[in-house]
């Protein structure tokens, strides 16, 4: 059975972290209307459940970087390691910034040097209605992605040559080490392993022939030392047409870099969309960084439409990590009522803004402080 907030044991803290410290960094685009309604969330969790809440904010986020030129500053990362429990993220990306210098030095920066392997992006269908699969329910899309996040395409080593003419060469190579494969694979045996769920590996070792092929063999190791898995590796491309036609199937599905980012939108989408999925990118006995899986959406930024789910959802994760099940537990009950019974924001067919969504949410979990249930 697949719970979502029972992540293996060596991601999380052995006790509930009091005083909790979370850094919020709203960031650009509809992620500060996103994580307003979740630290709001956190302030009431920690009253009702007895813990104290240590919150600060960093300003990282475009408009810092188009003021001031600083992205993520020097020593935050040694900071963050000293004075952090969890990092709580909006989004970034800003069309002000068409290299997208602030976003990768901040977000890649973040995850790349906390050196944050596991991202687990859960996919999980929350109300029939939601979905979009003709007769599939919540039983089955239940799964969760496991995307490596600090290797593969994304270690920007290459370069370029005879810059802008006809000549130009752009050179982007695929880093993989059998310390970075072998930790993510294993996280995810272990998971499977927990949840006594089925694992499957995307690849395209028929293409990326050195490169996916230390994941095959890796994989093959491990499954010999996992025997009780049931695990299969599976080319990407067949595993993006199985998850829309067959998602029952899927319980651990891990993946390098870039695939698990497009299988993530992919899940996201199959379990009623961007505005629904959330994410964590941990590594064992550090701050862990909780995002949306969705970006900062400038096509509704300053609408105040966006849904806060993914956000709340995210939130929910790090206090999951960092010990604190039962807050976490019920920040996910109040999410999921809301997304069952209303109001629900446009993109989900709903006409209610990101405040009164929130509002809904936290409503119910200030109900039932009150009620000392
Ligand atoms: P996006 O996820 O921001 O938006 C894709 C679509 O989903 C848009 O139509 C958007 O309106 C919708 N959407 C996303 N979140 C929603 C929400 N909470 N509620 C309702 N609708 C929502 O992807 P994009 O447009 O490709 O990227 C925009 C910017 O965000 C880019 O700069 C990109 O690099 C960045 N980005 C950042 C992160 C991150 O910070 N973790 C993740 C993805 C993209
Ligand atoms: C995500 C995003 C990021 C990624 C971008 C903004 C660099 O798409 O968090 O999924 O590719 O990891
Ligand atoms: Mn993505």
């Amino acid at each position: 059975m697949i719970s979502f907030y029972d992540v293996a044991p060596s991601f999380c803290a052995p006790h509930p972290a009091s005083p909790l410290r979370v850094v919020v960094v709203p960031g650009d685009g509809i992620g500060p209307e996103v994580v307003r309604p979740a630290v709001k969330a956190l302030e009431v969790l920690a009253r009702r459940f007895d813990f104290e809440l240590r919150l600060s904010t960093r300003p990282w986020s475009a408009e810092h970087y188009l003021a001031t030129g600083e992205t993520l500053p020097a020593g935050a990362i040694e900071q963050l390691r000293r004075e952090a429990d969890g990092i709580l993220l909006g989004a970034l990306g800003d069309p002000r910034v068409p290299d997208h210098r602030h976003a990768e030095e901040i977000l890649l920066g973040l995850r790349f040097g906390l050196d944050l392997y596991l991202n687990y992006r859960p996919v999980r269908l929350m109300a029939e209605e939601l979905g979009v699969l003709k007769g599939r329910g919540p039983a089955d899309v239940a799964f969760a992605i496991f995307r490596e996040n600090t290797e593969g395409l994304y270690a920007n080593v290459g370069g370029r040559l005879h810059g802008g003419g006809g000549h130009e060469v752009a050179i982007q190579e695929a880093v993989y080490t059998r310390l970075g494969v072998e930790r993510i694979l294993r996280a995810a045996f272990q998971q499977a392993t927990r949840w006594g769920a089925p694992l499957c590996l995307a690849d395209k070792a028929n293409a990326v022939r050195h490169g996916h092929g230390l994941w095959r063999r890796v994989f093959g190791e491990l499954a010999q030392e996992f025997p009780q898995v049931d695990a299969r590796a599976s080319y990407a491309d067949a595993v993006a047409a199985e998850m829309v036609m067959a998602p029952q199937r899927f319980g651990v599905l891990v993946a390098p870099n870039l695939l698990g980012d497009v299988l993530s939108d992919l899940g996201a989408a199959l379990a009623g969309g961007l505005g629904l999925a959330p994410s964590a990118s941990l590594h064992p006995g550090r701050p862990g960084l909780f995002e949306p899986v969705h970006g900062s959406a400038p096509d509704i930024a300053g609408q105040g439409i966006s849904n806060p789910s993914a956000t709340l959802l995210s939130a929910a994760l790090l206090l999951a990590v960092n010990g604190h099940q039962a807050a976490a537990r019920a920040l996910d009950q109040a999410v999921v009522e809301v997304l069952q019974f209303g109001p629900r924001t446009p993109e989900l067919g709903g006409s209610a803004s990101t405040e009164e969504v929130s509002a809904a949410v936290l409503e119910r979990l200030e109900v039932t402080e009150a009620a000392g249930v």
